[in-house]
Parts: structure tokens; sequence; C-alpha cells
């Protein structure tokens, strides 16, 4: 692997390489010094054009957690007020050294275009609507430290599904896995071809209820448009919230996941996020272990500890 730009390039032998890894990593981070050396001297630059929180701290964590230094760049603050472009921000923290790359960009297909101009190892951290492949890898990897193996598992992913990476590559990963996927939108909300997704569909999030081991909730993407395509709000969580009662109806070992950020009272409800079921900070740690996999994989070539 050169570099980790959509889930389609791996093959199921390879995620679970992937989870195997982030399983050993994620020992480490419960350790009293949960830091080693392994990719001492080596620098992951993190090129990050669109807001995050969890993301990006988590590819510093895990690149801090190696012993590898971090250069971080947010177009706040940047030359890009002055007008420059992606392709001239990319060569000019190329130019400062680093081994990897990591690209988070409003636009499909930003971190192929980085990883030509630069010939470096780039991981995408989410490109438009398009891939989030460390957020999917994460997500089977929480799954498979609760569950073991995902195959049969029943999955059911609810929301705006068509603006959202996280659910192009999360159902990816989970059907790579073995896993039975429901996508649950309005149907404004679903993508406009599902014919290479391998997926089945619902209309509303009562019909899946009582027959799912994981649901998986998604906020509306009001940046790229997702809140303009249904009445209201309240419509909304009527028909596709994960209310409190609703959450009564899952069958008693169901999980529930969010990949954050969450809208509390919309998609979610505040005591379902914390309440027994939820996976949403496993989610968060577990990343740490997994992007710790992925930098691992891409930079313990020669030179690596
Ligand atoms: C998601 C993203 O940015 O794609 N968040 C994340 O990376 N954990 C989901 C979202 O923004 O809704």
């Amino acid at each position: 692997m050169s570099s980790l730009l959509t889930i389609e390039s791996l093959t199921r032998q390879d995620i679970e390489e992937m989870i195997g890894l982030a399983g050993g990593f994620r020992e480490v981070l419960d350790r009293d010094v949960p830091k080693v050396p392994t990719l001492v001297g080596k620098t992951v630059s993190l090129l990050f054009y669109e807001v995050s929180t969890r993301t990006r701290l988590s590819f510093e964590r895990a690149a801090k957690a190696l012993s590898a230094d971090t250069l971080t760049f947010a177009p706040g603050g940047s030359s890009v007020a002055k007008g420059e472009s992606l392709k001239d921000t990319a060569l000019t923290l190329q130019a400062m050294g680093p081994d990897l790359m990591v690209v988070r960009h409003k636009a499909t297909g930003a971190p192929w275009r980085v990883a030509e101009w630069t010939g470096l190892p780039v991981v995408n951290a989410g490109d438009g609507a398009h891939q989030h492949p460390t957020q999917a890898l994460l997500d089977v990897f929480t799954l498979h430290r609760r569950l073991g193996a995902l195959d049969g598992l029943r999955a059911a992913i609810v929301g705006d599904i068509r603006h959202s990476r996280v659910a192009r590559s999360t159902s990816q990963a989970l059907v790579t896995l073995g896993a039975e996927v429901t996508l649950v939108a309005p149907r404004t909300l679903l993508p406009v071809d599902l014919t290479e997704w391998d997926v089945a569909t619902a209309d509303g999030i009562d019909e899946v209820l009582g027959e799912v081991d994981v649901i998986y909730l998604l906020r509306i993407q009001q940046e790229r448009g997702g809140g303009d395509v249904f009445p209201s709000i309240a419509e909304y969580v009527g028909r596709f919230g994960l209310t409190r009662d609703r959450a009564e109806q899952l069958s008693a070992d169901a999980l529930v996941m969010h990949p954050g950020p969450m809208n509390r009272g919309v998609e979610i409800d505040p005591a379902v996020a914390d309440g027994p079921r939820s996976l949403v900070t496993d989610q968060v740690t577990n990343g740490i272990a997994l992007r710790m996999a992925v930098l691992y994989s891409l930079l313990s070539g020669e030179g690596a500890a």
C-alpha cells in the first residue's frame, strides 16, 4: 500500500490485517506510557482544508504516539487568503520534508491530486461527499473489538447518505467484511444511483429498529445542501431520529454508532448518545489506534524503528 485514498482499494484481507494491526496499537494506548518509538525521525504533514475536530486530532495523536513529528496546515491564517492554490500549498509543505501527507478537502479527488503532485504517500481524511477510508476502518475495527467477525451482522445507516463520505466508506467496509447493510433516509437524501452499493434501503427508521445489530446515525450535512430537501427538522426527527422511545425498541444487544459531530436531539437523542449501547467515544479512541496502524503500514519501510 503506497497511499490510502479509498476503501475500495482494500480487499477483505487488507481490512482484516489493518484491524489486527490496530488491535496491537490499541494496547499501546492503554499503557502507562502510551508511546512507541516506531516512527522516530518521520514527519506526518496534516493538510486540512475543511473543518475537523476528531479526525485531525486523531491523526496528530496517532503520529505522536508512534514518535513521528507533525506539521499541521489549516487554511485560516495561511496564504490561501492571498490566493495560493492547493497545488502550491502542497508543494510548499512537501519542500519542508514530510514523509506522508494526510489530506482533507471539500473537493472530491483532491487527495489523489496531492499524491500525484508530491509523489508522497497520502491518506485521504475526507474528500467532499466521496470517501473517508480511515473512518470506515475505525468503525469496523470498533465493531470487531466488540463482536468479533462481522459476517452476517445486520447494520442500518440512517441519515443524509447522499452527502456522506462516511456512509459511502463505512458501508463498503461493512459489506466487504460480510455484513448486511440497510440505508435509511428520505428518498431525497439517498444517492441517485445505488447499483454499486450492494445494500438494501428502507424509508423510515421504524422499519429497521427490531432487526438490526448496529444502528449508525449520520448528521444532516447542511454545508452540502442536506437540509434543503425535507420540510423541517421536526418532520425529519419524526421519521428518522433515534429517539429514546425508539432506542427501547432495539434488541437488547444492539449497538449505536455515530462518526461525530452529533446534532443531539436531531438524528440522536442525548440520552441514547450517552447511553450504554453507544460506541461513540470508543470510536474516537479506537480511531487513534487505527490511524497508528495506517501510518505504520505506509511508513514502516526502510528507516522505521
Ligand atoms: C465526518 C466527516 O467529516 O466526514 N466526521 C468525522 O470525520 N468523524 C462526518 C460529518 O461531518 O458528519
